[in-house]
């Protein structure tokens, strides 16, 4: 069974109440899941849990405010945390051109640079095509669940 630290980041909601929907799909099967709203460094070096992001994109492919202070943390600091898993969902829209999913690019980018091992491909959920982010989601989450 694996524990698993949801970093959230969203503006409107969806990202969280996808993240919610992660933990209400997986923890029925044993494993323990932890939805951080405002997550800081302490939450991610006080654990080995593995780290799951699930973020929206905001401005011109920014983290939303409620994760902001933890990657400008993340990046001052530079924890080290060898071969740590994690994994990356993000939710953006496609005609924001350039800046689509950005927010997921950061947060990678940051946790590459703590030597985490990143699990699976990036999870990048297009507002354009899809309504319901959680949907995608729950079917991504199965086959990172089976690596971690
Ligand atoms: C003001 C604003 C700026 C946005 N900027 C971007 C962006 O730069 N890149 C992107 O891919 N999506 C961008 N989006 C789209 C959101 O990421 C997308 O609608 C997402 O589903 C919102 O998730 P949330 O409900 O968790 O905030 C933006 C949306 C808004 C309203």
């Amino acid at each position: 069974m694996a524990s698993i630290r949801i970093l959230t980041g969203s503006v409107y909601g969806g990202a969280l109440m996808t993240a919610r929907k992660i933990k209400e799909e997986l923890e029925p099967e044993g494993h323990q899941v932890t939805v951080l709203e405002a997550p800081t460094l302490k939450d991610i070096t006080s654990t080995d849990d593995a780290i799951l992001v699930c973020t929206s994109t905001t401005g011109q492919g920014e983290l939303p405010p409620n994760l902001l202070p933890f990657y400008t943390d993340l990046k001052d600091q530079l924890p080290q945390q060898p071969g740590r898993p994690f994994g990356i969902i993000v939710l953006g829209d496609s005609s924001y051109g350039d800046t689509y999913c950005g927010a997921g690019d950061l947060m990678e980018e940051a946790l590459y640079e703590t030597s985490a091992r990143k699990v699976g491909e990036t999870l990048k959920i297009d507002a354009l095509e899809t309504l319901e982010p959680e949907t995608k989601a729950l079917e991504w989450i199965r086959e990172w669940i089976d690596k971690i």
